[in-house]
């Protein structure tokens, strides 16, 4: 007769504990640990000791049957890209950002265009009904067929999606107000949330109906439910954006129908959310052309190339520690710069606040901005501005090499739709050297060159390398 055991495991970690406590010792986590009961009765065939309860799987061969996967398109440019090409049948989505940020305008603004040829369900546990239709005439999408409910049952829920003429389409918002009756923990605590999500999940694979989720974030940026909830859906996205700024950015950070890194920019309007064609003539709206301090970083987002600009401040300061603010880049990654500029190139910034700021409210995360921060660094504390028609874009070493970096090609191409002459990029070695690019560019290998020209004649210089 099997015998079960409980123990106490970390739901941040996985860390198990003979007893419960506040605090995961493992990691530091609080409020993390919960008991878990396991079954100590032996698992597997006879073979292996035991019990014998376990049947053969059947195999099968690498090469699928060819017929691609079924997928339905919204229409909506910007979210199908992110999505990898339309939503599959039986997979489950979620959909993570801060509170106010639009996800329930997207996903009401996704449903509607859906509901045509699909039946759609909008399940809120955060609204009244009335708030939702609200919302849909304001958008424009009160006609579309979608069937709106609130409610935060689990159970009922569960009961209304499994039936014969149930939905194809389930909206959630937001899992952290779901409940199931049988656990004590309050709604949007670790224990509700798996076990919900679990609950859902498992139906959205047995129906196959696409299962969108809203998970709120926490003060830390990840989805609230420590990292359990990201292990369990096929596709993680992400809804960001700065406050203040009409621009929202939808981000893929796991995608097990298609490739991450893709993003959707939408323009938040008050008739809800406008695709973005065409980004980067929208992050350099507001350039003003030649001032100090800035740099226009040639970027790639996924496949898309995204022109951004890059805006530096270095001021002096009265302060013993003077201040270091980083948005929309990464803090470690400025400090490098920095060092790399102190200590390979003769640059002083100590003394003295920096300031970096990415236009737009778009965050980057790649390595081939450093050149271009740099740049706008280096602008900054000379004085002399870049070259309005100039992009910069290449990865800085430790050793103050300024290394190639992918796509540059894409990069340029984009750079000179938007109008831009001329590149301060890493030298480029063998055949992609001869790229067929009207650009005018200046090819460095060592950040020193870059801190020369600013030097040297100061503007006669940069001008001279934007021809
Ligand atoms: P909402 O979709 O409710 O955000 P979330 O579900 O992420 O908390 O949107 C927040 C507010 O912003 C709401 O009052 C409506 C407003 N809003 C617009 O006016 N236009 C837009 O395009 C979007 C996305 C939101
Ligand atoms: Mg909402």
């Amino acid at each position: 007769m099997a015998k079960s055991k409980a123990s106490y495991v970390c739901q941040a970690c996985g860390a198990v504990h003979p007893r419960w406590m506040g605090r995961c010792d493992a990691c530091g986590e609080w409020n993390s640990v919960i008991e878990e009961v396991s079954s100590s009765a032996p698992i597997g065939g006879k073979a292996s000791g035991g019990a014998g309860r376990g049947r053969p799987i059947e195999m099968s061969s690498l090469a699928d049957t060819g017929e691609p996967v079924p997928r339905r398109k919204t229409g909506i440019e910007e979210f199908d890209r992110v999505t990898g090409g339309g939503l599959v049948r039986g997979s489950a989505i979620l959909i993570g950002g801060d509170p106010g940020i639009g996800k329930s305008t997207l996903l009401l603004q996704v449903t509607a265009r859906l509901a045509k040829g699909t039946r759609c369900a909008y399940i809120t546990g955060e609204e009244a009904v009335d708030q939702v239709q609200m919302r849909a005439r304001r958008l424009g999408v009160e006609q579309a067929p979608v069937s709106v409910a609130a409610a935060t049952n689990l159970a009922d829920i569960l009961a209304t999606l499994d039936a014969p003429d149930g939905p194809d389409l389930v909206v959630i918002d937001s899992i952290q107000t779901m409940y199931i009756d049988a656990l004590d923990s309050a709604p949007g605590t670790v224990a509700q949330v798996r076990a919900s999500a679990q609950e859902l999940i498992r139906l959205a694979k047995k129906r196959g109906f696409v299962l969108l989720i809203v998970g709120h974030v926490t003060k830390e940026g990840a989805i609230a439910g420590p990292r359990v909830l990201e292990h369990m859906v096929d596709t993680v996205l992400y809804f960001e954006g700065e406050r203040g700024h009409q621009f929202r950015i939808l981000r893929a950070v796991k995608n097990r129908f298609g490739a991450t890194d893709e993003i959707g920019v939408f323009e938040m309007t008050d008739r809800g959310l406008s695709e973005v064609e065409n980004p980067s003539a929208l992050f350099l709206a507001d350039r003003q052309g030649e001032v100090a301090g800035s740099a226009v970083f040639a970027g790639m987002e996924g496949t898309r190339p995204v022109l951004v600009e890059v805006q530096a401040l270095v001021a002096s300061s009265p302060l013993a520690t003077p201040r270091r603010a980083v948005v929309g880049w990464d803090s470690g990654r400025l400090a490098m710069v920095l060092a790399v500029l102190e200590s390979r190139c003769g640059l002083s910034f100590s003394g003295g606040e920096v300031y970096l700021n990415v236009a737009g409210g778009l965050r980057i995360g790649e390595p081939a901005a450093d050149l271009a921060v740099a740049a706008a660094l280096t602008s900054s504390l000379t004085g002399v501005p870049l070259p309005a028609d100039m992009v910069v874009f290449g990865e800085i070493s430790l050793s103050g090499e300024v290394r190639s970096v992918g796509q540059t090609d894409t990069r340029l191409k984009e750079a000179t739709k938007l109008g831009f002459r001329s590149a301060l990029v890493p030298t480029r070695r063998g055949k992609s050297k001869k790229s067929a690019s009207s650009m005018n560019l200046r090819e460095i290998s060592e950040l020193r060159d870059m801190v020369q020209i600013f030097e040297q004649g100061g503007d006669h210089a940069m001008r001279a390398v934007s021809g």
